[in-house]
């Protein structure tokens, strides 16, 4: 049987030994028409990009480096979805791997606290219509603690280092783009209500008290939900319940 079950995801793959970030390479793609499934991978990227324009640390053949080219059926409002679904899928591959992943609001994938994969989601879109969605992830399988940069070496970890041993990059490859298929097929005939309940049941962020930072300003309180359209809703001290839609969270009380 082959290893990847999938009809569409990464049936077609453009492969670079080094690229500046996935998500720039398939974004020139799909501009040019490449279609829903297409994935760009690499060994290495020299300009990973990470949310809020941080980077994303991309050493040479130890890790997971890709961005797959959706063409979803969707009002572009609804695009940020695709975020929480792709986080559903990393945090059960990693658990099928035997690792304790955990999803930390919005879609940072943990083990034992630290981050072990990010996601960064870019979209095409007229105001009715999304022209094409990249979906780019970024999984940390075989780099050790001398990988990384100083800055995220103690809150970053990697499959492998909660492991203790190698893991196979194709096989995680395969697992994981087999659950994101499926996730993805699921949210499009369904709709984000099994992804929101799955994403609940995988969350280190609800119940938890924390310090949300949203551009300039900071909310503390207690994590209660994930909405309908995926904000966190913090409970204060006050008593008022407050909804987030973009921020980073602190935990204060693990
Ligand atoms: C985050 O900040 O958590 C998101 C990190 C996303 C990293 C991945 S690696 C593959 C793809 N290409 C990029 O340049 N970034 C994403």
């Amino acid at each position: 049987t082959p290893l990847l079950s999938t009809h569409d995801l990464g049936q077609s793959i453009h492969f670079h030994d080094s690229l500046p970030s996935t998500n720039e390479a398939a974004f020139r793609l799909a501009a040019d028409g490449a279609e829903h499934g297409e994935v760009v991978i690499t060994e290495q990227q020299t300009a990973g990009k990470g949310r809020r324009g941080r980077a994303w640390a991309s050493p040479h053949g130890l890790n997971l480096y890709f961005s797959a080219i959706l063409r979803p059926e969707l009002p572009p409002q609804r695009a940020p979805e695709l975020t929480l679904v792709a986080a559903v899928a990393l945090a059960e591959a990693l658990r099928e791997a035997d690792a304790e992943a955990l999803i930390k609001w919005p879609n940072d994938v943990q083990i034992g606290g630290r981050k072990v994969a990010g996601i960064l989601t870019e979209l095409s879109a007229e105001p009715e219509r999304v022209h094409f969605v990249v979906l780019g992830i970024g999984v940390n399988l075989n780099a050790g603690p001398e990988h990384f940069p100083p800055e995220v070496a103690t809150t970053a970890t990697s499959l492998s280092q909660a492991l203790g041993r190698r893991v196979n990059r194709a096989l995680f490859t395969a697992s994981l783009w087999g659950r994101l298929e499926e996730w993805l097929d699921l949210h499009l005939e369904v709709g984000f209500d099994p992804v929101r309940q799955r994403w609940k049941e995988l969350s280190a962020t609800l119940r938890q008290e924390v310090l949300v930072r949203t551009g300039g300003s900071e909310l503390r309180g207690v994590a209660e939900d994930i909405d309908t359209s995926g904000a966190l809703l913090v409970r204060t001290a006050g008593g008022t319940l407050e909804r987030v839609l973009a921020g980073d969270v602190e935990q204060l009380r693990p």
